[in-house]
């Protein structure tokens, strides 16, 4: 069997390519030097979908830990005399659990925490278990991670014990450390003193000791350092539909989401039921991970912060209604939250919402350059909320550039229809969204070619290519994205911001598909289109170089052999992206003008990225399945021939002497 005629009976089912078998020229004009790219084109998207947030990203590995959940011990199970109060320490989280004497010697009282889809941990790590706690007299407690599962002679995995020795609400704490790696633990607390004896256990808690950059309460380190290897230009956060919520109540309020984790109301989280063949009855957002968290995350990863507000519009896929909605004349609380916001994030550590922000220890500002109002909306209801949000911006915060948003389709009479609508309204940026198939990327190359220039700029807000009826990550969806960013980056003067979406999903509690990066409780891995954000980002660029063949762009077009491909210069490098999407390697002619006398142009290496197994993608199982290979790259002078792969993306690296 030929290599690749498996490949082409799955082609066959997907997209026809015209292939002409002729020479492709490439000419890349070095000396006019075009539109720089800006610093926040290539960026993240985070929402709290997938178990992207508890369960995810944040460390936390104890579920419902404040007794909050509607059902106050889902994720818990208990044994003795236990009992659900909620006259607690914390305002905004009154419950929590009294553990009492079980009246017989050989019963015994006390809880089991279940985590999220079990509780991952690794042999030899540390875990630090907090509780709050008071007790009238004192109280031993015995915390274990256990194996439910094991069949040896030993249940638990790890104990420590801790005594609870006042009245009064404390934080105590103890450090566990795992002889064994196990992706789905319990934890348990028995309660030991006997004679009568009560104890109140209130927020209980277990991270790992081992989080992004060392922190306490922090981030799951495997993850965050996902993102960081992205090298994002811009952190979109916290979604999504999520910033809506399913109504108002449960819109994404960022001011509850601040200050002491304790004391951060728990919310519903829509996508515990908006699929329900995808439904997951326990998921809830803590707000551990809140915007202080994701404030500072950006710093960290070096990401300018974008985060997305509420417009007073409920989601309008699930709300008809108009008076599910703000009115307008009522819009004074939601716009007073984005300016409150600005303020947490910009403001000096004297300012009401500057000293929240110091009181979490950063009183430096976050230098926020960036918001967005409104997700995916539309009709005359959104632009009529979101103007007295500019005006209202703009006059407290001349700098700040806003996001507007053309709604949840790529193309039509909405997106037609709120286009104009924000130039009119002065947005900087339209959030454009396109969960789109196989057809729509390979058609999409000069999409921003002829779009006004004088206009807001374009942020590709949420993207991914989709396979028509079910979708799942693939390389071939991969390859489409990455053929489809030879646009963005061509128009860089126009298109300043662009984030796949979603980021993140559980292995075992994703609602959506595909996603960036996935994961379980101990190992996560990067996908095929992880991997083209990151070539791309990798391999930014600081201006755009116009690149043509016969004249026209590189863009899947008639008679270019299915390729996309475009051109950048950083210093005397030159980054040049070529994709192939037809099924027959193609050659290229790289045609250097513009040199300047006796220069010549260098190949240093290329990127690529390559496959025959289309429908794969790489999993916990084989993270490196498909991944981008550095080859060598020969070549010297004013033209340059190579040869890309059948169905293939590549980088070509040279240099300018
Ligand atoms: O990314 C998943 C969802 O897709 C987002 O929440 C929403 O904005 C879009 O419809």
């Amino acid at each position: 069997m030929k290599p690749f005629s498996l490949l082409v009976t799955a082609l066959t089912v997907m997209t026809a390519i015209p292939v002409t078998g002729a020479d492709n020229t490439f000419d890349i004009n070095v000396k006019k030097t075009g539109a720089p790219i800006h610093s926040t084109m290539y960026g993240i998207f985070f929402e709290d979908i997938n178990y992207a947030a508890d369960g995810g990203l944040y460390a936390e590995l104890v579920k419902n830990r404040s007794f909050e959940f509607p059902n106050a011990l889902q994720g818990w199970k208990i044994f003795g005399n236990v009992e659900v109060r909620n006259d607690g320490p914390f305002e905004r989280n009154p419950h929590y659990v009294r553990l009492s004497d079980p009246g017989h010697a050989h019963k015994h009282t006390g809880l089991d925490n279940e985590g999220f889809f079990g509780i991952g941990i690794k042999k030899g790590e540390q875990y630090n278990f907090s509780v709050w706690a008071r007790a009238d007299v004192p109280v031993t407690l015995r915390v274990e991670l256990v194996n439910t599962a094991s069949m040896g002679e030993d249940h638990f995995v790890c104990q420590q014990r801790l005594t609870v020795n006042g009245k009064e609400w404390k934080k105590y704490k103890v450090t566990l450390r795992s002889t064994e790696t196990l992706e789905k633990a319990t934890l348990r607390i028995f309660m030991e003193t006997r004679g009568g004896a009560s104890v109140d256990l209130e927020h209980i808690s277990l991270f790992p000791a081992d989080t992004w950059k060392g922190r306490e309460g922090g981030l799951r380190k495997d993850l965050a350092q996902a993102l960081a290897d992205l090298h994002p230009g811009i952190f979109r956060f916290p979604g999504g539909c999520i910033v809506e919520g399913t109504d108002l109540d449960t819109r994404y309020n960022w001011k509850n989401t601040v200050g002491p984790v304790e004391n951060r109301p728990l919310n519903e989280n829509r996508w515990e039921y908006t699929f329900p063949h995808r439904f997951y009855p326990d998921y809830f957002q803590s707000y551990g991970l809140g915007f202080f968290e994701f404030f500072q995350l950006s710093e960290d990863i070096g990401a300018e912060p974008l985060p997305i507000l509420s417009c007073g519009l409920a989601c309008q896929f699930q709300n008809d209604d108009i008076n599910a909605h703000v009115p307008v004349d009522q819009l004074d609380p939601y716009i007073q939250d984005a300016l409150d916001l600005i303020e947490f994030a910009n403001g000096p550590a004297d300012s009401k919402w500057g000293k929240v922000r110091a009181d979490m220890g950063h009183p430096e500002p976050f230098n926020l350059k960036y918001i967005g109002i409104g997700n995916e909306q539309w009709d005359a209801l959104y632009p009529e909320r979101l103007e007295p949000f500019i005006k209202a911006i703009r006059k407290a915060y001349p700098n700040i550039k806003i996001v507007g948003s053309s709604g949840p389709n790529s193309e039509g009479d909405q997106f037609d229809y709120l286009w104009p609508e924000m130039k009119r309204l002065g947005a900087d940026l339209v959030d454009e969204h396109f969960y789109r198939p196989y057809e729509w990327f390979l058609s999409q190359g000069t999409r921003y070619d002829n779009y006004d220039r004088k206009g807001p700029k374009v942020f590709a807000g949420e993207y991914a290519c989709h396979a028509t009826g079910k979708k799942w990550n693939h390389y071939y969806a991969s390859l489409l994205e990455a053929a489809f960013m030879t646009d963005l980056e061509r128009n860089a003067d126009i298109v300043h911001m662009a984030t796949y979406a979603p980021l993140f999903a559980h292995v075992e509690g994703w609602q959506w598909r595909p996603d960036l990066i996935w994961y379980d409780n101990l190992n996560s891995f990067r996908t095929v289109s992880w991997h083209v954000q990151q070539l791309y980002s990798q391999y930014k660029g600081q201006n755009v170089l116009t690149l043509t063949m016969g004249g026209k762009p590189v863009a899947g077009q008639d008679g270019q052999n299915g390729l996309f491909a475009s051109a950048v210069r950083e210093g005397n490098q030159i980054y040049i992206k070529v994709a192939n999407t037809s099924e027959q390697a193609q050659n290229i002619t790289l045609n250097f003008t513009g040199l300047k006398k006796k220069a010549s142009v260098e190949a240093v290496k290329r990127v690529d990225l390559s496959s025959d197994k289309l429908y794969e993608d790489n999993s916990i199982e084989a993270p490196t399945n498909i991944v981008p290979v550095e080859n060598s790259f020969d070549g010297n002078g004013q033209t340059i021939n190579t040869k890309i792969n059948p169905l293939s993306f590549s980088i070509l690296v040279l240099t300018i002497g």
